[in-house]
């Protein structure tokens, strides 16, 4: 399905759905599973490194296959929107409406505003035809994004957003308030140190900028990026075997359901799943170094992002139980 029924309900509801990325078979069925179990819509997202990754063909025909997986596990009306995310041109857009995906997302947030306005509107013209939903972007995240790195981020502008939103047409926007990709979302410089763990603390996200875009656009479907809160257990666990990841700071919780609560009903996670998979092979790898069966280390990876889907769509987005 598309995500126009999902965001509407979201929306009203005070929750939000979550957007989990996928580039194999564990972390889907870890998707769908999650989902299943406690009946919450869920958007599965195909970046374009997925594409390059995976294969576009077989990602497409397991997000179909995911459907009814979703159904064997007793899930009797499953809500499972397939997302193209940060598509980066109009023909990588028109290839997954083609292709069969229901939403898609056109980033053009690293060009002028004129031009990003163009280039939103043309691929919303086209999907709309095919009833596939568009996410747009204004302002820029901190970080890599679209193989566009920047080093600081710059906050949606509030008032260009009724502008943008009227003269593209597109169905949802995400915004940039301080979230960012990856798993160092702030230096250590942006943030303070809690004494007795010795762990950074980050900075608030900028509330009062979302205020303002919701005063602006009343209703109006938004999307966080870079969400991931880069669970500190995992981050141990890598680095107790082996791995190297000091620092690594995400966006607390707290705020996510915070955000959940308001117009935010899209919210983008991708990086927690890749530390839960990461930590979990390593446990494997490093206390049974004779393991050689990718089962044996997918598996518990599989797992743990399970246990971390579930934990997301249950205590920090709310969506549980909202696709009976
Ligand atoms: O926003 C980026 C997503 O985490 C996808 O990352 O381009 O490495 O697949 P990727
Ligand atoms: P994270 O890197 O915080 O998981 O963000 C993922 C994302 O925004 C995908 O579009
Ligand atoms: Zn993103």
């Amino acid at each position: 399905m598309n995500t126009r029924e999902m965001f509407a309900k979201a929306i009203k509801g005070g929750y939000a759905i979550p957007a989990f990325n996928f580039n194999n078979m564990e972390q889907l069925q870890a998707i769908i599973k999650a989902a299943a179990e406690t009946k919450s819509p869920v958007i599965l997202q195909v970046s374009k490194g997925a594409r390059n990754y995976a294969n576009q063909t077989l990602l497409r025909y397991m997000a179909q296959g995911a459907v009814e997986y979703a159904k064997e596990l007793g899930w009797e009306h499953p809500q499972i929107c397939l997302h193209l995310d940060h598509g980066d041109s109009f023909e990588l857009c028109k290839s997954c409406v083609d292709f069969g995906f229901s939403s898609v997302m056109i980033d053009a947030s690293s060009l002028p505003y004129e031009e990003n306005i163009a280039l939103t509107k043309k691929v919303v013209d086209y999907a709309h035809q095919y009833d596939v939903t568009v996410e747009a972007e204004l302002g820029v995240l901190a970080g890599v994004e679209d193989e566009v790195s920047s080093a600081v981020s710059h906050y949606t502008k509030p008032e260009e957003v009724v502008d943008f939103a009227t003269r593209t047409g597109c169905d949802s926007l995400a915004i940039s308030i301080g979230t960012s990709h990856g798993a160092y979302k702030f230096t250590p410089e942006q943030c303070t140190r809690d004494p007795k763990t010795g762990k950074l603390v980050p900075p608030p996200l900028a509330f009062d900028v979302l205020d303002a875009i919701m005063e602006q656009l009343p209703g109006f479907p938004i999307v966080l990026h870079g969400s991931s809160s880069v669970p500190q257990e995992y981050v141990d666990m890598i680095n107790q075997y082996g791995g190297k990841l000091p620092d690594a700071v995400g966006i607390p919780e707290e705020q996510l359901r915070k955000a959940s609560e308001s117009a935010v009903c899209k919210i983008n996670i991708d990086s927690d799943s890749r530390l839960a998979f990461t930590a979990a092979v390593r446990k494997v790898f490093a206390e049974k170094p004779g393991e050689f069966d990718p089962r044996k280390y997918c598996g518990p990876a599989r797992d743990l992002m399970e246990e971390l889907y579930k934990h997301k769509i249950i205590n920090v987005l709310g969506s549980s139980g909202k696709a009976e």
